[in-house]
C-alpha cells in the first residue's frame, strides 16, 4: 500500500465543503491520478455543530485551526479561512514552521505576505500553492507557471472579480443604476463581507499582483499597484460606451514597459466584440500573452464551491504526485525587486463631465486639453439638463500624466459642474 497524503483542512465554508465533497466523491480517480490515496486527517472551522451537508464524522476536529499545523498525521495544511491577518496568517506561518506544505485560496494573504511566506517555506524545502486564489476554477496559475514556462510574458490582463462584472453587465442589460445593482448583488450574496474589496478593485488587484509576480519573476508588490474601483461608473457611462462600440470592465493589466512594471486595476473600455467585451455576469477571464505562444484566453467561473474546490484539488494532487513547483514559478529568493512604473503606457481615454451651460464653457475645456498636449478624437454633448450640459470626449492616445494635468486644469476653469470621470480605453 502506498503512503497516503494526509490533509488538515481549515475553514469549512463554501470552498472547504467543496473540497471535502470532491475527496469523498472521487477517491478512486484521485488514487489513480496521484498514485496514492489522498485522505483528510483533521478539519477545523468556527462551529463544530453547524450542518454543512457533508459527512465530517470520520475526521478529527480541531477548534483552533493552528492546531492542525501541530498534528503528526497532517502532511499538507489546506488554508481556506481567508483574510490577510488573524487565524489564516497564523495557521500558514505555523504550518511552514512545522514543516508542512500549504495549499491556500487566500489571495489577500499572499498578495501582502506571500514573498516572506514563500521564502520561508522554500528555504525548508516546502511549497505553498495557490491556484484557487486567482480566478477560482480557471487554472491560470498553472497556465503561467507550467504551460507558458518557456515564454517571455508580454502582458497579463484579466477580469478577475465576478461581482464587479456582474454589476457592470447587469447595469447594462437591465438599464439599472449602480446603487440598484449593488443592492441586488448584496441580496444574491455576491459581495465580500467588506464590499470595498470587490467594488474598490482590491480583491482583483490582489489576484493580479500574484499573476504579475509569476509572469515577470518579480517580488509580489501589491503596494505598487494602481487601483481604482467601479463605484463612479454610471449607467450613462455604460450606455455611452455601448453606443461607441465598447463595454466597461474592471480590467487588470500587468505589463513590462520601458518605465518599469506597470500593474493596474481599473475600469476600462474594451471593444464590445472582443472576448473581454463579451464576458457576461460573474464569469472571469484571464488573457495571457507570451512571445512564443501568442495570446491565450481563459474563461470560467471565478468563484463558487465547485470551481474553487477544483482549483484547490489541483494543488493537492500536484503535491500528492510529487510535483513541487515553487510558489511563484521560480524560487522566491530569486524574484527581483521591481519598481512600479511611474508612467503608464499611453492610451485613448473616455472623459465624461458636466459643464455649466454658459458660452465658452466647452471652448475652455478644449483649450485645457490642447494645452496639455491632448488631442480630441470624438466629442458629444447629450441629454441636456437644466443648468448643466453633459459632455463626452474621447481623446487620442495620451499619457495618464498628461490627462491628470488636464483634469487639474479643468478644475480651475470654473466651468465644471462636478468631478469628471476618466476611463482608459484598453487595446485588447
Ligand atoms: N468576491 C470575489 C469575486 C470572489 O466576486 O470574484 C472570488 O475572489
Amino acid at each position: 500500500m502506498t503512503t497516503p497524503l494526509r490533509l488538515g483542512i481549515a475553514g469549512l465554508g463554501t470552498v472547504g465543503v467543496g473540497v471535502v465533497k470532491i475527496l469523498q466523491r472521487h477517491p478512486d480517480l484521485i488514487l489513480a491520478r496521484a498514485g496514492r490515496p489522498v485522505e483528510i486527517s483533521a478539519v477545523s472551522a468556527r462551529s463544530k455543530d453547524k450542518d454543512r451537508g457533508v459527512r465530517l464524522s470520520d475526521y478529527a476536529w480541531e477548534d483552533n485551526p493552528v492546531d492542525l499545523a501541530k498534528r503528526d498525521d497532517v502532511d499538507v495544511v489546506v488554508e481556506l479561512i481567508g483574510g490577510d491577518e488573524g487565524p489564516a496568517r497564523e495557521l500558514v506561518e505555523n504550518a511552514i514552521a512545522a514543516g508542512k506544505d500549504v495549499v491556500t485560496a487566500n489571495k489577500a494573504l499572499l498578495a501582502l505576505h506571500g514573498q516572506d511566506l514563500a521564502e520561508t517555506a522554500e528555504a525548508q524545502g516546502h511549497v505553498i500553492r495557490f491556484e484557487a486564489a486567482v480566478a477560482g476554477g480557471i487554472p491560470v496559475v498553472k497556465a503561467l507557471t507550467e504551460g507558458l514556462a518557456g515564454n517571455e510574458i508580454t502582458r497579463v490582463m484579466g477580469v478577475m472579480n465576478g461581482t464587479c462584472n456582474y454589476i457592470l453587465t447587469r447595469m447594462e442589460s437591465a438599464g439599472l443604476n449602480y446603487q440598484e445593482v449593488f443592492a441586488e448583488a448584496d441580496a444574491l450574496g455576491y459581495l465580500e463581507a467588506d464590499p470595498t474589496l470587490d467594488v474598490g478593485g482590491i480583491d482583483a488587484a490582489h489576484k493580479l499582483a500574484l499573476l504579475a509576480s509569476i509572469a515577470y519573476g518579480t517580488k509580489v508588490n501589491f503596494a505598487a499597484m494602481d487601483i481604482e474601483g467601479i463605484e463612479r461608473i454610471t449607467i450613462e457611462d455604460i450606455q455611452q460606451a455601448a453606443d461607441m462600440g465598447y463595454r466597461i470592465k474592471l480590467l487588470g493589466v500587468a505589463q513590462r514597459t520601458g518605465r518599469g512594471l506597470e500593474s493596474r486595476m481599473s475600469p476600462c473600455l474594451v471593444p464590445a466584440t472582443s472576448p473581454l467585451g463579451q464576458l457576461e455576469n460573474a464569469t472571469n477571464m484571464v488573457v495571457l500573452e507570451g512571445d512564443a505562444a501568442g495570446q491565450i484566453v481563459l474563461r470560467g467561473a471565478g468563484a463558487g464551491e465547485g470551481p474553487t474546490a477544483s482549483a484547490v484539488m489541483s494543488d493537492i494532487l500536484d503535491i500528492a504526485r510529487g510535483t513541487r513547483v515553487s510558489t511563484f514559478g521560480q524560487p522566491a529568493a530569486s524574484l527581483m525587486d521591481v519598481a512600479g512604473a511611474t508612467v503608464s503606457a499611453p492610451a485613448a481615454f473616455y472623459l465624461r463631465m458636466a459643464l455649466v451651460d454658459k458660452p465658452g464653457a466647452l471652448a475652455k475645456i478644449a483649450t485645457v486639453l490642447g494645452d496639455a498636449g491632448i488631442s480630441i478624437d470624438r466629442m458629444r454633448q447629450y441629454g441636456h439638463q437644466d443648468l448643466a450640459a453633459p459632455v463626452l470626449i474621447v481623446t487620442h492616445k495620451t499619457t495618464r500624466d498628461a490627462l491628470n494635468h488636464a483634469l487639474e486644469g479643468m478644475e480651475s476653469t470654473s466651468v465644471l459642474a462636478g468631478r469628471p470621470v476618466a476611463i482608459r480605453i484598453e487595446e485588447v
